[in-house]
């Protein structure tokens, strides 16, 4: 298999979307509701019609999970998996916090991720065995061991408004904003995976993400020499609900501040 070929593809087909959110922002006629405060822009289906033209003429074979449109036909043991814009509250508000999230499994296994920030004009790309790389320079976590050094990132979930997740995402946030430097909410779960990956934060916590959120940044992290499991410590799963990322080095600190008691 020609990765090589296929990292190509989907920095192209990245590309093309991010040239789309680059001129759209700011001017989004049809902003809709998936749930209570779950939005999709016009931006975010034409972005990844683009994505899916880009991978089905250059792989016609190939599965797609994307956002929008969910899973497409194809052969299940090569899997495109597409966020075509994540951070779309942030897009709908014109805010410049979002990113292009492309990954390709193999049986199941991510052999590539790209993630691009079109404002940030920043480019995140790794292969599986082969690194992480930022805008082609290599990516690596940061050396930070200790929780009051540590700046880490989260997310709220779009069920934030059930009892139960908001006060267990507050605990959380009240445990990790105690123990750490400081906590960012920026809005986009795939960029706060590569800003683990380049060692700008030491870890990044969230519940409820989706395949499409994590697949090509989960890769970003671990190929950058960082760690990501549930919050239990076992392996990730993107088909699982809880994602913690460091920097390996703070990762059983921050599991020690996720697992709460009954009583919390
Ligand atoms: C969302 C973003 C956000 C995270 C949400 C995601 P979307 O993705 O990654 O940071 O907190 O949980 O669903 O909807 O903008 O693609
Ligand atoms: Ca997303
Ligand atoms: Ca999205």
């Amino acid at each position: 298999m020609d990765l090589v070929y296929l990292k190509d593809v989907a920095v192209a087909a990245a590309f093309q979307a991010g040239t789309l959110i680059r001129t759209k922002l700011g001017r989004v006629d049809r902003i809709e509701r998936k749930g209570a405060i779950d939005l999709v822009t016009e931006v975010d289906r034409e972005a990844e019609a683009l994505i899916v033209a880009t991978i089905r003429r250059c792989f016609n074979d190939h599965a797609i999970l994307a956002e929008e449109r969910g899973q497409e036909q194809g052969r299940q043991d090569r899997l495109w998996i597409v966020d075509p814009l994540d951070g779309t509250t942030n897009f709908a508000h014109g805010v410049k916090s979002c990113c292009v999230s492309i990954a390709f499994a193999v049986d199941g296994e991510t052999l590539l991720g790209v993630v691009l920030d079109p404002f940030a004009n920043e480019l995140f790309v790794a292969r599986k065995g082969g690194g992480a790389w930022r805008n082609g320079r290599t990516a690596s976590v940061s050396h930070i061991g200790a929780m009051p050094d540590s700046l880490l990132a989260t997310g709220f979930p779009y069920n934030i408004r059930d009892r139960e997740v908001m006060a267990a995402t507050m605990s959380r946030l009240r445990r990790c904003l105690a123990a750490s430097q400081g906590i960012r909410r920026k809005g986009s779960a795939a960029l706060d995976l590569c800003h683990v990956a380049a060692g700008h934060f030491e870890a990044f916590w969230e519940q409820n993400l989706k395949p499409w959120d994590t697949a090509a940044g989960v890769l970003m992290v671990t190929e950058a020499g960082g760690r990501v499991t549930d919050f239990d410590g076992h392996e990730y799963d993107r088909n699982g609900n809880a994602i913690v990322a460091s920097n390996g080095k703070i990762h059983v600190p921050m599991l020690n501040l996720l697992q709460l008691k009954e009583t919390e």
